[in-house]
């Protein structure tokens, strides 16, 4: 007879009791995006509900959970890079349980490769089947065979699981899960699945709760927030949670530029107590032809009516963005035509990456992939051309006082760092106490992707 199934919470109790008082930490390292920092925060959660503490080091854990990237090349070769240094570890502690988890091990070659070459893994998760976490460890501590779980397409959401945030004072809410876009380039919406979105009464409460633990900068997180559809759309959830008390600013990552409403654009400016007046809005390319081969869906000129619209309600808005450079087909026109819009739009910050063909997408098998010097050379073009912007935009800064959430410390002694409600990172002289709080800091110096000050409202 097979064993019933049992849900998180009662894995998580059996396996704490297996444990009893004899002591047992995890380490978790996260690569990728904020929805896995998002993600891990969650795993870690579950690891100290299952009785783990944390461990300083790798060598200290009994469980190390690696939450992996699988966005371009790099950011695969960096996990696996990262496995190979955890070998000798397990031949030290034979009981070691090592478990991948995230988008790389949502795909199959992966989770081949890690099968038959890594067998050290002791187990792998998939983004669907992050709440596998405590059934997975509990089947393993009581002796069952290594397990490489991939969950359904479309899950069901699992609220209530619990969470260990790493920061009191800003937090990331995830607000949807996975993508419909299908960007030609993009391997998202094959490991993290179909769009999901939470009930916004769920995300509601989990804002309301963070803001009552002294939580001042929450950011909203999806693949594409504004194709929320929960039981309200993007514009409405945002409303609701700008309605709510309390001191904290409110952000959110990332919009597709298709998805803009002119609703989402008046709450924005109607709520500019709350909502901060920085909008992510990846560009990817200026070039119409390759935007449409990319399967993007909106043309140059509606990415700049966009922005037009978002300038006219909001003039002090700042606007970052991600370009692709290289992707498969792009000519020096098509890539004069991004600088082009760049040079139109400036960008706060830019997010650049050279075109990296994965496996499985359309764009993978593109004819006329650019070959890597001149990926390389235009990306030197890209960022000369950013650098002297974030510099023009930086400089009227000076003699402003602005308003600042202190980060945490900055490299040199008695300097912390925080960031404006623009986004842009601060360096100034305040005591530690103040991490965590809003300062208010006169701006002395500007630099194109750091400002410096000195603090308005010593405490
Ligand atoms: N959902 C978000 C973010 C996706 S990943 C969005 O739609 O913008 C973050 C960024 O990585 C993308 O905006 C894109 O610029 C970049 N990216 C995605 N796939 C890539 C690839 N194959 N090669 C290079 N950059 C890629
Ligand atoms: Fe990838 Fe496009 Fe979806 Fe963003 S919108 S995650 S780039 S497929
Ligand atoms: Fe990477 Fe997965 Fe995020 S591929 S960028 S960690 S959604």
């Amino acid at each position: 007879m097979t064993e019933m199934r049992l849900t998180p919470l009662q894995y998580m109790e059996r396996v704490a009791a297996h444990f009893g008082t004899a002591p047992h930490a995890v380490f978790v390292s996260t690569f990728g995006c904020q929805q896995n920092e998002a993600d891990s925060e969650r795993l870690c959660g579950m690891a100290h509900a299952m009785g783990y503490a944390d461990a300083a080091t790798e060598e200290e854990a009994d469980l190390i959970l690696i939450n992996t990237c699988a966005i371009r090349e790099h950011a695969e070769l960096k996990v696996l890079s990262y496995l190979g240094t955890l070998k000798a570890l397990k031949e030290k502690k034979p009981a070691l349980l090592v478990g991948v988890c995230g988008c790389m091990p949502a795909q199959g070659h992966r989770v081949e490769q890690l099968k038959k070459s890594y067998p050290y893994v002791s187990f792998t998760l998939d983004p669907a089947s992050l709440d596998k976490l405590p059934e997975v460890i509990c089947t393993l501590l009581e002796g069952g065979r290594r397990r490489f779980v991939t969950g359904e397409e479309n899950p069901p959401i699992a609220e209530g699981l619990p969470c260990a945030r790493r920061v009191r004072h800003k937090a990331w809410v995830s607000i949807m899960y996975g993508c419909n876009n299908f960007c030609s380039y993009c391997i998202v919406p094959y490991v993290r699945g179909r769009e999901r979105s939470r009930a916004s009464g769920d995300i509601l409460r989990e804002v309301e709760t963070l803001v009552a633990d002294g939580c001042h900068d929450i950011t909203l997180l999806g693949q594409n927030v504004n194709s929320y559809r929960g039981d309200c759309d993007f514009a409405a959830l945002m409303e609701k949670i700008a309605c709510l008390p309390g001191d904290f600013r409110l952000r959110f990552m990332t919009s597709h530029p298709k998805d803009v409403s002119d609703r989402l654009i008046s709450v924005m400016a109607e709520h500019g107590d709350k909502i901060a007046p920085h909008f992510h809005l990846p560009l990817q390319s200026g070039s119409n032809d390759i935007l449409a081969r990319m399967n993007r869906r909106y043309t140059r000129e509606r990415y700049l009516t966009t922005v037009g619209k978002l300038r006219a309600a909001m003039p002090h808005i700042a606007l970052s963005t991600d370009i692709i450079v290289g992707f498969p087909g792009e000519t020096e026109e098509d890539f004069n035509a991004t600088l082009q819009v760049i040079e139109h739009v400036e960008f706060d910050m830019i997010y650049s990456f050279l075109y990296s063909p994965r496996k499985g997408t359309p764009a993978a098998t593109m004819e006329a992939q650019v070959d890597a010097a001149a990926r390389a050379a235009r990306m030197e073009r890209l960022l000369a051309v950013q650098n002297d912007i974030a510099l023009r935009l930086a400089t009227p800064y000076v003699d402003r006082t602005v308003r600042v959430l202190a980060d945490a410390r900055g490299k040199q002694e008695g300097i912390l760092a925080g960031r404006t409600d623009t986004n842009r990172l601060v360096y100034f002289a305040a005591p530690e106490e103040m991490i965590g709080q809003f300062a208010y800091v006169k701006i002395t110096r500007a630099e194109p992707f750091a400002l410096r000050g000195e603090l308005i409202n010593p405490k």
